[in-house]
């Protein structure tokens, strides 16, 4: 495996849907140009964040303390998860990537919220900041995650990937995540529009030990890029502290025919039990 020496998150579309999988599975990291699709899909989204938090959702954290933001979002979060019209843009983002929306199975939206300072100031948000593969949280090997920024951000506003950890071991307790017991409870734990304090509770899987990861690659972005990445990399959200909080959203994609071929990264150090797929939103 030569990720290490070669890794650069990519810039170029991928020759095809089959292809960009693929190399997917491989490590390799696209940031493409926003689309059609994502650009209204981040300005519906703006829309709501300002209806929810006012003008300048970004700096509403110093008009309000964590659990008021916390409350004003859960709404926003359930939307984007549950309302069905959230789960079309998907498609049409696969689709625009020369891929057949029914051949894929989909986690759908989340929005994710990293205050300014909040690594020191929101104890219930540590989990935030692990360092993790998306894997260790029984998702399968054929995860590609997709993440969209609703703003424009700085490299140092975003996160990591550590490639040389992409196909090696990291010391890990994925074990103790069972994904039945993750969503016995209901699913506003695994969603997070209610339980503020889940953080403190739940058993979320982490690093063992100090783990020396390498090089740390990062990446600046503009509002409505699209970055997509196997679900095996191992990567970090950097605490910022910018004064403004970062919103993003993200979704998970599976392709039902690689997954059953047995295609995907490699899983290196996962352990996790259960499976996410099964909840996953299929296209009739
Ligand atoms: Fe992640």
């Amino acid at each position: 495996m030569t990720l290490e020496r070669s890794f650069a998150i990519e810039h170029a579309p991928p020759a095809s849907f089959a292809f960009w999988r693929e190399a997917t599975y491989a490590g390799r990291v696209h940031l493409l140009p926003p689309t059609e699709t994502s650009l209204a899909l981040v300005e519906r989204v703006r829309a709501l964040l300002i209806e929810a938090l006012g003008d300048e959702p970004r700096l509403a954290q110093h008009r309000m303390d964590n659990d008021a933001l916390f409350a004003r979002l859960s709404p926003v979060r359930r939307a984007l998860y549950c309302d069905t019209s959230f789960h079309e843009p998907l498609r049409a983002l696969v689709r625009e990537r020369g891929g057949d929306p029914a051949e894929v199975a989909f986690d759908p939206l989340r929005l994710r919220v990293v205050r300014s300072r909040g690594d020191v100031e929101v104890p219930a948000a540590r989990a935030v900041y692990y360092p993790h593969r998306d894997t260790w949280y029984a998702h399968p090997r054929t995860l590609i995650a997709w993440w969209i920024p609703l703003d424009d951000l700085d490299e140092d506003e975003t996160f990591v990937f550590y490639p040389e950890r992409f196909a090696r071991e990291v010391p890990n307790d994925s074990e103790v995540f069972d994904y039945d017991e993750w969503v016995r409870d209901g699913w506003e734990l695994k969603i997070g529009w209610q339980r503020r304090d889940a953080g403190l509770t739940a058993r979320y899987p982490g690093v063992i030990g100090e783990v020396d990861a390498g090089r740390a690659v990062g990446f600046a972005c503009r509002r409505g890029q699209q970055l997509t990445f196997s679900g095996a990399h191992f990567h970090q959200t950097l605490p910022q502290a910018s004064g403004r909080t970062r919103f993003s959203l993200d979704f998970r994609l599976v392709h039902l025919g690689d997954e059953a071929a047995g295609e995907g990264a490699p899983n290196v150090d996962g352990r996790s039990r259960g499976s996410a797929l099964r909840d996953y939103v299929r296209t009739p």
